[in-house]
């Protein structure tokens, strides 16, 4: 695992389009995968500057998202489809249905979940998966305690899950999702490089964990740590702790 301590956001959001840069140089028709929460927007911004200058294209490239809330209706602002759509998909030269997410809406949902991983797998998962973490250590939605092996499933959110997550719901956490679908810890550990995100005081003892703590289901973003191609970028704040 490399890490990488950055002054500010936007320096995090250059040095990850970088990379993200040079595979879509390499591969235009890359698989690429997808993060929400506040983390990766400044990257989101970044490689929308540098499509429009024509420095990348997402033109042929497949998107597959990280996790979605089960519960939300279509086009609530706060589903994730609804968010990738309006932070990337949207600005971006991305056709539109190039980039999938996990059909919460589905009322089996452990179909939903069955059918999504296939949909990975039968792309080749993801070339590079882009991630944020959560205050507790989750990647995607894999809260503490699950297998670090594990495919895409229905997981509970925590309550420091859904508190954190409240600001994007008027600060009211009843209004969060309890529950969500999310790629595994096994599906995310088959992407062929890891782009790791973290800012802010709040993830600095998830980062600890991370970087320094023992493989644990308790800290599921630790399973990184087996990753032959993993790169975390946090700023002074989230790094405080190291
Ligand atoms: C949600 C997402 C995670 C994300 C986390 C951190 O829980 N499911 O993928 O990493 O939020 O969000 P933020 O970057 O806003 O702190």
């Amino acid at each position: 695992m490399e890490l990488v301590i950055l002054d500010t956001p936007e320096a995090i959001a250059e040095r990850a389009a970088d990379a993200i840069e040079e595979l879509l140089t390499a591969k235009p028709d890359a698989v690429l995968g997808t993060a929400t929460g506040s983390s990766p927007l400044p990257l989101y911004d970044e490689l929308t500057r540098r499509c429009e200058a024509g420095r990348i294209s997402f033109a042929r490239v497949t998107g597959f998202m990280l996790d979605e809330y089960v519960g939300l209706p279509e086009g609530h602002p706060e589903r994730y489809a609804t968010f990738m759509e309006r932070h990337l998909r949207s600005r971006v030269d991305m056709r539109p249905g190039a980039l999938h997410g996990p059909d919460a809406l589905n009322p089996d949902l452990q179909a939903a979940c069955e059918a999504y991983e296939a949909a990975m797998a039968a792309a080749g998962y993801c070339d590079l998966q882009i991630l944020g973490i959560g205050a507790d250590g989750h990647i995607g939605f894999n809260e503490p305690g699950g297998p670090l092996d594990s495919a895409t499933h229905i997981d509970v959110l925590t309550e420091q899950t859904r508190r954190d997550n409240a600001r994007f719901f008027d600060g009211d956490i009843d209004a969060v999702p309890t529950h969500c679908i999310t790629q595994g810890l096994g599906t995310i550990m088959k992407a062929r490089k890891l782009v790791l995100i973290a800012t802010g005081e709040n993830k600095a003892e998830a980062v600890r964990q991370l970087v320094e703590g023992e493989v644990s289901p308790q800290w599921p973003a630790t399973v990184m740590q087996n990753h032959a191609d993993a790169l975390v970028l946090v700023d002074p704040a989230a790094a405080s702790l190291l």
